[in-house]
This record gives structure tokens, C-alpha cells and sequence, in this order.
């Protein structure tokens, strides 16, 4: 069985809005194609045999002083040399909540990713200000797409 694992970090709720989303739709894919393991993590639960577990890895994180949150820091700093050279070309995604910006984080967690190889199978979802139905809706998207990648093997 395949597995699409999503981490992600909130603060309060925005991000944590828009994870409910990605898994939404993920699971919606997965139930119409089957064959992929859903799991999703805080960044304090996941480590670094959940990511070599996982065919695909969506992260999430708020925006917080122009970089991504600590708490995905610290996974991304605990996950990286476990992984490195282990999980190169697999699928990932990104989504960020943020106030009026969002760039450093995106930046942030893109420069670290890039050196563990993975693969970017879409743009970053930024939620700016408040949640929009639009923004929910890319993110169902996103997880949707990257789900159904991993289960018809596209990726
Ligand atoms: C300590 C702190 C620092 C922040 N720094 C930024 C920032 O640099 N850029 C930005 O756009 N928003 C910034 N924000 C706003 C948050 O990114 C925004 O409120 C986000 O939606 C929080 O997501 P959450 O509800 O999932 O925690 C900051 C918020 C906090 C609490």
C-alpha cells in the first residue's frame, strides 16, 4: 500500500483549516482510486520514518517572522540527514498560512526540501488574511492531485 503523508504546523487555526482541506482531498481521491494510505501529523508527531514510509509528503505551515514556523523547522532539522539520499525524486507539496506575505516561508521550506531531492508537483497554496472558499478549494485540489499522482503511479 502506498502512503501520502501530510505535516503540517498551526499556530491557531489557518493552517490547521487548510490541512482539513488537503486531506479532505486526498481521501476523496484515494476513495475513488484506491491504494493509498492517508496520514497526517502535527510536526511535533512525525519524524523521520514517516517520511521514508511515504510515497509523497505535503507540508503545511503558518508564516511566522518571514520564515516557515519553528515547529516544521524542527521536523524538517530531525527529518533531514535520517532522509537524505533516501527519498530522492518522491513527490511533495507545500501550502502556507500567512498574514500578508508568505514568500519566507515558501522560500524557507523549498531551499531544504531541494537538498533531500524531493520533487515539486505543484505551486505553493498561500492563504493570505483571511480563509477564503477559493483557497480551501485549491487545497482539496492539491491533495486530490498529489493522491491520485501516487495512486495511478504518475509520479
Ligand atoms: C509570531 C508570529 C509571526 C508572524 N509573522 C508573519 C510574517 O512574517 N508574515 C506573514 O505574512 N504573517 C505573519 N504572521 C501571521 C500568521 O502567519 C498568520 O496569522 C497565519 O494565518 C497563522 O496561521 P495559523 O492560524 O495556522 O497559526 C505571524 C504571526 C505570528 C503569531
Amino acid at each position: 500500500m502506498k502512503t501520502l503523508l501530510i505535516v503540517f504546523h498551526t499556530g491557531g487555526v489557518k493552517t490547521a483549516q487548510m490541512a482539513e482541506a488537503v486531506e479532505r482531498g486526498a481521501r476523496a481521491a484515494v476513495s475513488e482510486s484506491g491504494g493509498v494510505n492517508v496520514v497526517v501529523k502535527r510536526c511535533a508527531e512525525a519524524g523521520p520514518d514517516d517520511v521514508l514510509a511515504a510515497d509523497g509528503l505535503i507540508l503545511g505551515t503558518p508564516e511566522n517572522f518571514g520564515y516557515m514556523s519553528g515547529m516544521m523547522k524542527d521536523f524538517l532539522e530531525r527529518v533531514f540527514y535520517p532522509c537524505e539520499g533516501k527519498v530522492n525524486g518522491r513527490p511533495y507539496a507545500l501550502f502556507v498560512g500567512a498574514g500578508q506575505d508568505g514568500s519566507g516561508a515558501v522560500s524557507s521550506v523549498e531551499r531544504i526540501v531541494a537538498g533531500l531531492r524531493l520533487e515539486k508537483k505543484s505551486e505553493p497554496i498561500v492563504g493570505l488574511k483571511e480563509l477564503t472558499p477559493e483557497i480551501l478549494e485549491q487545497c482539496e485540489q492539491l491533495g486530490a492531485a498529489v493522491a491520485a499522482g501516487i495512486a495511478l503511479g504518475v509520479f
